[in-house]
């Protein structure tokens, strides 16, 4: 993937750079427009351009948040998707990313649960085991194809890629994606510095009014790591002081209270006008990242609250396969069993009955990289 990176943030030269955005305008009049007033009262307006009936229906109409349905996150980097193999006793080969690709994105039935999947960038480009695109199998299930043009960076760091983003865009609109990711995130025990955090902001707003100059629907994806002693109450200040989302850490094991918090954030910081809000899983077991979700929707909200998750879709399907072309079908069906969990909790049904112990197993692992 090109230009994909992290860089510690070291000094506020950064900021420096980043000053001449104010008050500018960079797209011309369109629908669907997201407005930021940065640091200065001059705003800076940005707009949608020829694609703005097209985002919003890949956003709202096109599948992408339909209830009952949510996001299969398959984008780890090859080195990631690396360790996933090696856990079970495969080599981190382009062959066996296709074989372990082609069986997720064919699990029959696969789209009634999951409106879109995140890819990355070597599977938009890639074929099935049997010759198909993979881009075509997803879009055959009814589920829209999306990307992560960049991996996130971790602790005091920053995204980089902006650079030349908008021609990787356009390339991937043209490769059948409809939607991008972009993860940035922040640390508690590391901080989070003030710095830090508003790179994070410039970053997501620049990456988002690229990705709709390309008809691509943006998913701005800010996390606070789990890492860290802090309570939950710390979480919440500073997700809120940010604007920030994801304060499971201390509320683990206690759905409620959790959520809680997080619908207490959502409210006072996400307008409604926003279509959809996607946890991620971050390390929770399976059966955990379900019923967090499904303590989120107990009552209406107004957005459409969801999942994309990596780890709480994929990993006891990664298990049940083990490498093993005999095993595929048993490796879809619990692909589908957790796809159908995640689906009656985001309607709220969910009643983490007759889940395996697999399935309960935690996956926190202490600075997880993506
Ligand atoms: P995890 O669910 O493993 O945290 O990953 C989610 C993700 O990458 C969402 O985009």
């Amino acid at each position: 993937m090109a230009a994909a990176s992290s860089a510690t943030l070291k000094s506020s030269s950064v900021i420096d750079k980043c000053e001449w955005i104010k008050g500018q305008s960079l797209r011309q009049a369109s629908a669907a427009f997201v407005r930021c007033h940065p640091t200065s009262p001059s705003a800076l307006t940005v707009r949608a351009s020829s694609y703005a009936d097209e985002l919003v229906k890949t956003a709202v109409k096109n599948n992408c948040i339909p209830p009952g349905r949510g996001i299969l996150a398959m984008d780890e980097s090859n080195a990631t998707c690396g360790k996933r193999l090696a856990s079970i006793g495969l080599e981190n080969t382009e062959a066996n990313r296709q074989a372990y690709r082609t069986l997720l994105v064919s699990a029959p039935g696969l789209g009634e649960y999951i409106s879109g999947a995140i890819l990355f960038e070597e599977t938009l480009y890639q074929s099935t085991t049997d010759g198909k695109k993979m881009v075509d199998v997803l879009v055959e299930q009814n589920i829209v194809p999306g990307l992560v043009p960049l991996p996130g960076s971790n602790n005091e760091s920053w995204c980089q890629g902006l650079d030349g983003l908008s021609s990787r865009t356009a390339a991937y609109y043209q490769q059948g994606a409809r939607f991008a990711k972009w993860r940035t995130v922040v640390s508690i025990p590391n901080g989070p510095s003030a710095l830090a955090v508003k790179e994070a902001a410039w970053g997501l707003a620049r990456y988002a009014a690229i990705s709709q100059d390309s008809g691509l629907v943006p998913i701005v994806e800010p996390e606070i790591l789990l890492d860290g002693d802090h309570g939950i109450d710390r979480t919440f200040e500073v997700a809120q002081k940010h604007g920030y989302s994801g304060c499971r850490k201390q509320g683990q094991g206690h759905p409620a209270a959790s959520s809680r918090l997080h619908l207490k954030l959502l409210h006072r910081r996400i307008p409604p006008a926003v279509p959809g809000i996607m946890f991620l899983s971050g390390g929770q077991s399976e059966v955990e990242a379900t019923l967090n979700l499904n303590a989120m929707n107990q009552s209406p909200n107004p957005w459409h609250v969801s999942f994309s998750y990596a780890r709480a879709l994929q990993n006891t399907c990664l298990k049940t396969w083990g490498g093993r072309p005999e095993n595929v079908k048993a490796a879809q069906d619990t692909l589908l069993v957790r796809a159908k969990a995640n689906s009656l909790a985001q309607l709220g049904k969910y009643t983490g009955d007759g889940e395996s112990e697999e399935a309960k197993k935690g996956m926190f692992v202490k600075g997880y990289v993506y």
